[in-house]
């Protein structure tokens, strides 16, 4: 379901390090709809991954403000609980834990919240059937593709049913066919539940998927193109 407000608004955003010589961050605004799918490109240092963490709740921005649903970043009392109930994160390089099964990589951001571990489980079970691993569930990752590893990454972003997804490169690491099948997923995951996504890539073939896509340099939006 799609409401009238944005799902994701980001309002002048800065992050400095150094005491601000580094500007990582100089000023972004952005509005992400429900079922949005935005795409970050931009030269090394310009700020991509740096956004995701300031929307990742991972660093918390020296200005400006985000609000996720309505809820603005600053009255967040528990980042780690605000990040496991609302975001699902994917990474290049999969950041899978290699001495867990598939199964239990999925599992992994339940621990500690609230619900049975039975029903996680099985939760876990439907996704990774969902995303074609079915047969899969009890291999380690290094016994799984690439491809494979990257659902099975996904599966345990959509574990706790999140608002957003927040992406880095998550094809940087496959193949063309294995690209597009993980791409279609992701697509296909947010159109369907209203979620938002961002994703950085350096892949044009990857950007040209996106409803929008965002220019960035030296830590500002430059430009809005796209589809
Ligand atoms: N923890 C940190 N301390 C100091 N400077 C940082 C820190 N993290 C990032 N920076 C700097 O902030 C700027 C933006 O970095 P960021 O990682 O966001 O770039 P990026 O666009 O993701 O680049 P890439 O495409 O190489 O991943 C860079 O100049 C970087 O050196
Ligand atoms: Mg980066």
């Amino acid at each position: 379901m799609t409401t009238a407000s944005p799902k994701l608004r980001i309002q002048e955003v800065a992050l400095h390090y150094d005491d601000g010589q580094t500007r990582a961050l100089d000023g972004v605004s952005l509005e992400v709809a429900p079922g949005e799918f935005v795409a970050i490109v931009g030269p090394s240092g310009s700020g991509k991954s740096s956004l995701l963490n300031v929307i990742g709740t991972l660093e918390q921005p020296t200005a400006g403000q985000v609000y996720l649903d309505g809820k603005a970043y600053s009255e967040i009392r528990d980042a780690s609980l605000f990040r496991r109930e609302n975001i699902g994160f994917v990474f290049q390089s999969f950041n899978l834990i290699p001495t867990l099964t598939a199964l239990e990589n999925v599992v992994v951001p339940t621990v500690g919240g609230s619900g049975r571990v039975a029903a996680h489980r099985s939760r876990a079970q439907a996704l990774l059937a969902q995303l074609g691993l079915g047969a899969r569930m009890g291999h380690l990752p290094g016994k799984l593709s690439g491809g494979e590893r990257q659902r099975v990454a996904i599966a345990r972003a959509l574990i706790n049913n999140p608002r957003m997804i927040l992406a880095d490169e998550p094809t940087g690491s496959l193949d063309s066919a294995n690209a597009e099948q993980v791409l279609d997923i992701l697509k296909g995951v947010i159109k369907q539940q209203g979620l938002a996504m961002i994703m950085v890539t350096h892949d044009a073939k990857v950007s040209a998927h996106a409803d929008r896509i965002i220019h960035m340099r030296d830590g500002r939006i430059e430009q809005e193109g796209g589809t």
